[in-house]
């Protein structure tokens, strides 16, 4: 069954410039890009995002860190979505991450992993809906 996940290309992607690499392995990997665009995080709305966290002892640096440049969020669309791309992304800690996943290949540390992926189908719906409307999905 067709389901949605919610990505998010984080700062340090963009500062490598490796987006169009990053996208391309997510297309390669059959992944409909459904919605997509270049945004800036405010600090209210990366707090909101990563709410789940606010009790970790990193929730301030991610915050800071999400807010540090642009991002580009993506709703993604494919059977088994949410599963199949946190295996195309690799383990959080790019240590731990498979050869050929697109932490393994572009990440540098744990707080700097390229790419975000939401966790559950549930969390993917609130997730895409921080970022999109109804009517920006095609
Ligand atoms: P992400 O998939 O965006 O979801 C939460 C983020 O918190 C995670 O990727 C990491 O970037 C970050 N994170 C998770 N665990 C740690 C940790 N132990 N130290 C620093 N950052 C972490």
């Amino acid at each position: 069954m067709t389901e949605r996940t919610l990505a998010i290309l984080k700062p340090d992607c963009l500062d490598k410039r490796v987006q169009g690499k990053v996208i391309q392995h997510i297309l390669d990997a059959g992944f409909e890009i459904k919605a997509m665009k270049l945004t800036k995080l405010t600090e209210d709305s990366a707090k909101k995002f990563y709410e789940v966290h606010k009790e970790r002892p990193f929730y301030g640096e991610l915050v800071s860190y999400m807010t540090s440049g642009p991002v580009i969020p993506l709703c993604l669309e494919k059977a088994n979505a949410v599963a199949d791309f946190r295996k195309t992304i690799g383990a959080t800690n790019p240590a731990n991450a498979e050869e050929g996943t697109i932490r393994k290949m572009y990440a540098d540390s744990i707080e700097r992993n390229i790419v975000h992926g939401s966790d559950s189908p549930e969390n993917a719906k609130n997730e895409i809906a921080h970022f999109f409307n109804d009517s920006d999905i095609v």
